[in-house]
């Protein structure tokens, strides 16, 4: 296929805190280089894009995702995952869809999810998610995302003087609303430590990075200290004038910079299905600011 110069793009703000919404983006079709500078410019702009009144398969998905860089993988076989061997090794869908044995076909089910940046605790984090969205409840499982340059730019320059230079412990249990208690054990469980202030290596802007789900303690600082700062910092990027509140409509496409925005989700009704269909793009090591 040729690519299509789509130059009737509009790109509106959702928010003053991040966010825009592309329009006149047709995603199953190739883009050109200038269309994909646009989209790119606008992302490191906007942290989100979202791009309504979308249909696209899942191969679609993944080569309009493929303009900004190279593609992750599941790290599970087809035969370990809950998807099957039905779907793509880029694709894992989120969702509280059950088969006709009443296993869930999807990861994250049900209820809320603190805010949280994927795969914080790996070496090399995903520098972008995109999630496709196909069933969505009548009410509620909304995407929070919050700024993290400005929750950066917003924290008292005393704490920023103290905490600089310095990294916290990532960790992931699969919980959706608790940290994990890092008092057990941790054979087999992620954890990795990160700069908490981390320069983003495309706009060289600096942003916080820690964040609740995930974020399990300040290295080098007594837990009570290191509680009371993270919980100081959560306080900033999670309060509601640092996130914008997405609520989901079927065809839309969301691009997020998971570099410098976190991103949390809320409770919505068991007995709906919500399904969205996700694929990553590979990050680099985290650049301490
Ligand atoms: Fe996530």
């Amino acid at each position: 296929m040729t690519s299509i110069l789509q130059s009737n793009i509009t790109i509106t703000p959702l928010s003053d805190v991040l966010g825009a919404k592309v329009t006149g983006a047709d995603l199953s079709k190739p883009l050109d280089a200038p269309t994909v500078e646009t989209l790119t410019q606008a992302w490191h702009k906007y942290i989100v894009l979202i791009f309504p009144d979308q249909d696209l398969s899942q191969s679609q998905q993944l080569n309009f995702a493929k303009h900004f860089g190279d593609t992750g993988t599941r790290s599970r076989r087809p035969e370990q995952r809950p998807e099957g061997a039905n779907y793509n090794d880029g694709i894992m869908l989120i969702t509280n869809v059950k088969d006709d044995k009443g296993r869930y076909v999807g990861s994250l089910p049900d209820g809320e999810m603190y805010f949280h940046h994927d795969m914080c605790y790996m070496p090399k984090p995903h520098k972008g998610t995109m999630l496709y969205a196909i069933d969505i409840p009548s009410t509620g499982g909304n995407t929070r995302f919050s700024n993290m340059y400005r929750a950066y730019d917003l924290i008292p320059d005393k704490l920023k003087k103290e905490l600089n230079g310095r990294t916290a412990l990532q960790v992931y249990d699969y919980h959706m609303t608790q940290t994990v208690d890092i008092d057990g054990d941790l054979t087999g469980i992620h954890n990795l430590s990160q700069p908490i202030f981390v320069r983003h290596p495309e706009t060289g802007r600096i942003a916080l990075y820690v964040n609740r789900l995930m974020t399990a303690r300040i290295d080098g600082i007594p837990r009570d200290e290191s509680n009371a700062i993270l919980e100081e910092l959560y306080t900033i990027s999670e309060s509601k004038n640092n996130y914008y509140e997405h609520s989901w409509t079927e065809g839309e496409l969301a691009m997020w910079d998971n570099y410098c925005s976190c991103h949390a989700r809320t409770d919505f009704p068991e007995n709906e299905r919500r399904l969205l269909r996700r694929c990553t793009l590979l990050g680099q090591q985290m650049i301490a600011a």
